[in-house]
């Protein structure tokens, strides 16, 4: 007989000990174990996963010059979607698209598998979530109900697998796969042990029939509901979609690619009929600027291959608190406080006893170092309520020491805000013989930088 023991696992990082404790001691997120019976099904997926015969016999080996031709890229026509792909769908792939619940992944892939169906590609729409009636509307609502997608409103994993092997479609979306579930295992939809066999078993698919599967995961922080992390090792590329729910934009980004360029990123705006593509983010993160204020400085950034430019705002007040208040939207704290350190110790700027407020407008996420600049001229300005020389970006890493590092692609940002109508920039010294179109003035210091602004 089977023997039986109870394991806890971390739905978070799918991490598991033998006891229940509050926080996992694998990735330290509290409250995320949850119990699991192993025994004849053990919740790592192996059993489920393992081959009912071994297979005997011996590897082939191939030479590694071997010809080996480009995979043929399945584009969906979406050309933002295409590109944070890495150019498109790759047969024989498996992709997880994670984000917020509500934030429009259903959306997108729907939009996206819609495209893909038109040009007469096989295409396949399982949701876990909604029937095929909800899933019906809202295409018609899209505009996409012309599109010969075959849709299916289905859980149980040998279902959807028996019914792929019989339709065969080039494109499977799994929507999502927390929802899915698999006999195999004792455990309950949603937990890692169903999350991981599922997907594991859904990539094998993807590998053995040369189809390319889609997987949605949602993102939740609670805990209740496996996070898509314990997928993301098992397939070619994770995007996260991403933005604020509050804000109509949203950003698709490839954290993963086996097949592409990661850090790329796609703009959408959602809207009555879906999500829009936006070819020209800037203009949008730029959009309601007013006059010039203090405490605002535009940053000229890369996203992948991309320049972006937003705006960084910065508010520094007087605290009533003993301890003051600091508070990052869109950039890294830790980073924050390095700034403030640096313009403190070698600018003599007291940001101590005064709350520090910063924002990246539009619900962009910055994670360049190139930014230090642009959240240093924002500070500076709000601090000495001096608006920054209008009509200017700025960009360049800080270092420990107060000095300006050169960033990268600093021509490609010039142009970007010159074809914004921003004719000067605060940027290293080595970016000031750049003929971009913009008027560079160097800033070789942060006690530089505040000459400039005072
Ligand atoms: P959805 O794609 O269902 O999100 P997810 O699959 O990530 O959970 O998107 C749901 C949200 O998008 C919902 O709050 C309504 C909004 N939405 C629009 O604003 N316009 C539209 O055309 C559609 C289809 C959805
Ligand atoms: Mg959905």
């Amino acid at each position: 007989m089977a023997r039986t023991d109870t394991i806890f696992v971390c739905q978070s990082c799918g991490g598991f000990q033998p006891k229940w404790s509050g926080r996992c001691d694998s990735c330290g997120e509290w409250n995320t174990l949850m119990e699991e019976t192993s025994g004849a099904s053990a919740p790592l997926g192996s059993s489920a996963s393992a081959p009912k015969k071994t297979r005997r016999g011996r590897i082939d080996f191939v030479d590694l010059g071997g010809d080996s031709p480009d995979p043929k890229r399945l584009q969906s026509g979406i050309a933002e979607f295409d590109r944070v792909c890495g150019g498109g769908l790759v047969p024989a792939s498996a992709l997880l698209v994670g984000g917020d619940p509500g934030i429009g992944k259903s959306t997108l892939l729907l939009q996206a598998v819609a495209g893909l169906a038109r040009q007469g590609i096989t295409t396949a729409y399982v949701s876990g979530e909604e029937s095929a009636g909800q899933v019906r509307r809202r295409a018609k609502r899209l505009g996409l109900a012309d599109a010969p997608v075959q849709l299916a409103a289905e859980t149980a994993l040998s279902a959807i697998l028996d019914g792929l092997k019989a339709e065969k479609p080039d494109i499977v979306i799994i929507d999502s796969i927390q929802t899915m579930w698999t006999d195999q295992l004792a455990a309950a939809p949603g937990t890692v042990a169903q999350v991981r066999a599922c997907a594991q078993e859904l990539t094998r698919f993807a590998k053995k029939t040369g189809a390319c599967v889609l997987l949605v995961g949602h993102v939740t922080k609670d805990g209740q509901i496996a996070g898509p992390r314990v997928v993301e090792h098992m397939v070619d590329a994770v995007l996260y979609f991403e933005g604020e729910r509050s804000h109509q934009f949203r950003i698709l980004r490839a954290v993963k690619n086996r097949f592409g360029p990661t850090d790329e990123i796609g703009v959408f705006e959602m809207g009555d009929a879906g999500l829009r593509e936006v070819a020209n983010p800037s203009a949008l993160f730029l959009d309601g600027r007013g006059e010039p204020a203090s405490g605002a400085a535009v940053f000229a950034g890369m996203e992948g291959t991309r320049p972006v430019l937003t705006e960084i705002q910065a508010l520094v007040a007087q605290s009533s608190l003993g301890t003051p208040r600091r508070t990052v939207v869109g950039w890294d704290s830790g980073r924050l406080a390095m700034v403030l350190a640096v313009l403190e110790a070698r600018c003599g700027l007291a940001f101590g006893g005064r709350d520090v407020y910063l924002n990246v407008a539009g619900g962009l996420k910055i994670a360049e170092p190139a930014a230090d600049l642009a959240v240093a001229a924002a500070l500076v300005s709000s601090m000495l309520d001096a608006p920054l020389p209008a009509d200017s970006v700025v960009f360049g890493e800080i270092s420990l020491s107060g000095d300006v590092r050169p960033v990268g692609r600093a021509e490609a940002r010039l142009k970007e805000a010159a074809k914004l109508g921003f004719s000067k920039a605060l940027a290293p010294s080595n970016a000031t013989d750049l003929a971009a179109g913009v008027t560079v003035s160097g800033v070789s210091s942060v006690i530089d930088l505040v000459r400039r602004i005072e």
